[in-house]
């Protein structure tokens, strides 16, 4: 996946400097995306026509392409460097200018300067776009471009687009049309296959910008529309928005993240949705294959519940360890005023309560971590709505095309909301009929739009690729919804409460647990220089192995695996000798004692143990042996991995530092996946 950005200012002076650092940090904020490479686009002080009298195919600024390999740090110094070799004046003020940028993970060839967007349609660059998705039929396009006498630089899907656009205005002005820039894109959007999201500039639409989506999500923000009140600004074409005031600043992006330090007014742009950026004023125009004109659609404002601290890492060296530290606060956020009179409020769930209640049965499906969040969450479920619940792994289950029914409940999982495994599973449930809930942290991404019903779990931004928070809150979640589908059986009554009571002392709990840092870096130190890790986990603290094993073998870049501890007997025994290091989770529920029993087996083979319990347990665990031990407090069975994965959480984070690798971004990830 990648992070797509555009700034345009109107009818307000911003010098370059200030223009380049609005692109620059807007990719900052969306590296998290994407970090194999990066490109802006801004115009450079001479018309096309100063350039070369002859050649030149428009009047207007010409616009300047940088585009770097790497970190975004390296664009940016390779942006200046060029800027000054160019002799290019950063103090030019500008009333009007359209800026875009790109942060890349390579999906269509390598990551190389060449292959980075802004991909353009050739010299002169006549239409420059910045696309995260993938087009399917790229090749198709290329090879009829081809022939149509089109050169093509990189090995990208992107490439296509820019030159389809110049083609269909080529053609256009052949046959003496004049086109406007939005006709150019509906027609390019017409051949488009695939997942996108796009913005386009062009020399021949000067301080126009125009953004359209299909699949990828992509936010209009909004600065300063003078009489804007909260969610109250409707507007649908130039008209309509002239009407309620002039907006002075305007943003692109991929996500809320790289817009909230400008302004809270956004609009999250719906699919086919093309927005069109000119004087000054936005129309929102929506594209149908089989209508020839565009229809005008009446879109109103949100305002963003997001502050600013959410992402900058404050005091914290890494995003991932303020994530981690955060999630007492996290936590509060995603059941505030969801927990009332020992009961549950989900208002998202309200209306289909009835309908999963009758399910035949619910289906988690997510992708990583989601899946280990709705695997901790499944006991709970089952115990408290006596519905069978089953587990699937997004890829798995289109791979199988495995069964899913209208009676079913299909509960998706995912904290950005995008990821393309996750979406085409819920595609694929929507077609069987199923009722489709999603459990997301993105308000506005696709789960959340194209789900039936759902519920936010307002984790807050998270950054660090690896995901924490959001699992805590997943999980909390997922045992909320538990609770309100299991809301009118009397004989579970007092369990209920005693989980409700959990909940909210849930935040504080954790606050204990993170006192653990000191320790979990002692044992990080400990294990620096080892190969591999293996963690035992069962019932609910299945998850827990599998998310701390995860966790570790992401971002500390150790080989780890998470293990169902009753399987261990059956094959993993094996490995178990003096050297390899076990974490075995051992809190106090009803898989206790066979726990115990784990542990003196792995014991008899003089495996390396390090035993994760509940306080005080330290002797019942590992009585007169020799193992490390980690206490935890104990809460409510169903809410025990939520703090059960911290240490964990900990230790992939300190294990990361130690051994030098970066944190936020591990080699090779991206924070969401959104090609298959
Ligand atoms: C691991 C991690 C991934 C994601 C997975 C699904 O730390 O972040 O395993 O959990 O890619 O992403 P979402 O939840 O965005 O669907």
């Amino acid at each position: 996946m990648c992070g797509i950005f555009a700034y345009l200012n109107y009818n307000v002076e911003r010098e370059r400097r200030y223009i380049l650092e609005v692109l620059l940090n807007g990719l900052r904020r969306l590296e998290y995306r994407g970090y194999d490479s990066s490109g802006i686009a801004i115009d450079s002080d001479l018309d096309a026509v100063e350039v070369s009298l002859k050649e030149a195919p428009y009047e207007s600024a010409f616009p300047l392409v940088f585009r770097q390999e790497g970190k975004i740090e390296s664009l940016v110094g390779s942006v200046y460097a060029e800027v000054d070799a160019m002799d290019l004046n950063l103090e030019k003020p500008f009333s009007v200018h359209a800026g875009i940028a790109h942060t890349r993970w390579a999906t269509h060839g390598v990551p190389s300067p060449r292959n980075s967007h802004p991909q353009s349609s050739g010299a002169w660059n006549e239409f420059i776009v910045v696309h995260n998705g993938i087009i399917t039929n790229y090749e198709v396009l290329k090879e009829t471009l081809i022939r149509n006498g089109f050169n093509f630089e990189s090995e990208t899907d992107t490439e296509v687009i820019p030159k389809l656009a110049k083609f269909v205005f080529d053609k256009a002005h052949e046959a003496g049309q004049t086109v406007t820039f939005s006709q150019v894109v509906f027609e390019v959007m017409r051949q488009l296959e695939g997942a996108y999201a796009l913005i386009f500039k062009s020399p021949h639409y000067p301080n126009e910008l125009i953004a359209c989506k299909r699949g990828s999500t992509l936010i209009l923000g909004v600065k300063e529309l003078t009489d804007i009140s909260n969610s109250g600004a409707l507007f649908h074409d130039v008209k309509a928005l002239t009407t309620n005031g002039q907006p002075k600043e305007l943003f692109f992006s991929s996500d809320l993240c790289a817009i909230v330090e400008h302004t809270k007014n956004y609009l999250a742009i719906e699919d086919s949705e093309v927005v069109h950026i000119k004087d000054g004023c936005v129309s929102v125009l929506k594209f149908d294959y089989d209508k020839e004109k565009p229809a005008s659609v009446q879109r109103a404002l949100s305002v963003l519940e997001m502050e600013v601290e959410q992402i900058k890492k404050g005091n914290y060296d890494h995003f991932m360890q303020k994530e981690i530290h955060e999630q007492p606060h996290s936590l509060t956020t995603t059941m505030r005023g969801r927990l009332k009179h020992n009961s549950v409020l989900l208002g998202g769930l309200k209306e289909h309560m009835k309908t999963i209640r009758h399910s035949r049965r619910i289906v988690f499906i997510g992708c990583g971590t989601s899946y280990n969040a709705a695997l901790a969450a499944r006991p709970i479920l089952e115990e408290l709505s006596s519905i069978p619940v089953t587990m699937e792994i997004a890829s798995d289950l289109l791979d199988r095309q495995g069964p899913i029914y209208r009676e079913d409940t299909a509960v998706f999982v995912s904290q950005s909301g995008e990821t393309a495994d996750t979406l085409l599973a819920l595609e694929y449930a929507l077609e069987n009929g199923a009722l489709c809930v999603g459990i997301t942290n993105t308000v506005g991404s696709t789960l959340a739009r194209k789900t039936h019903c759902g519920i936010h779990i307002n984790a807050g931004c998270e950054i660090g690729v690896a995901s924490t928070k959001a699992y805590t809150s997943q999980i909390v979640v997922m045992v909320m919804m538990a609770l309100a589908i299991g809301a009118d059986r009397i004989s579970t009554q007092a369990r209920r409460e005693d989980i409700i009571n959990g909940l909210s002392d849930l935040p504080n709990q954790v606050s204990e647990v993170l006192k653990l840092d000191r320790e979990m870096k002692d044992l990080a130190e400990s294990l620096i220089n080892l190969e591999s890790l293996l963690v035992f986990g069962r019932g609910y603290n299945y998850a827990t192995a599998l998310e701390g094993a995860l966790k570790v073998k992401e971002v500390a870049l150790m080989h780890s695996e998470g293990m169902l501890a009753g399987e261990m007997k059956h094959g993993p025994l094996a490995l178990v000798d003096e050297t390899l290091p076990i974490i075995v989770v051992a809190t106090r529920d009803s898989c206790f004692s066979k726990q115990q029993s784990v542990i003196q087996q792995l014991h008899a083979r003089k495996g390396r143990l390090i035993v994760l319990c509940s306080k005080g347990d330290a002797q019942s665990v590992c009585p007169g042996r020799s193992c490390r031990i980690i206490e935890v407090p104990q809460v409510a069975d169903c809410l025990q991995p939520v703090v059960n994965i911290i240490p964990l959480q900990l230790l992939a984070y300190h294990l990361t530092v130690l051994r030098g690798y970066n944190v936020d971004q591990p080699r090779n990830l991206a924070k969401s996946v959104t090609t298959q």
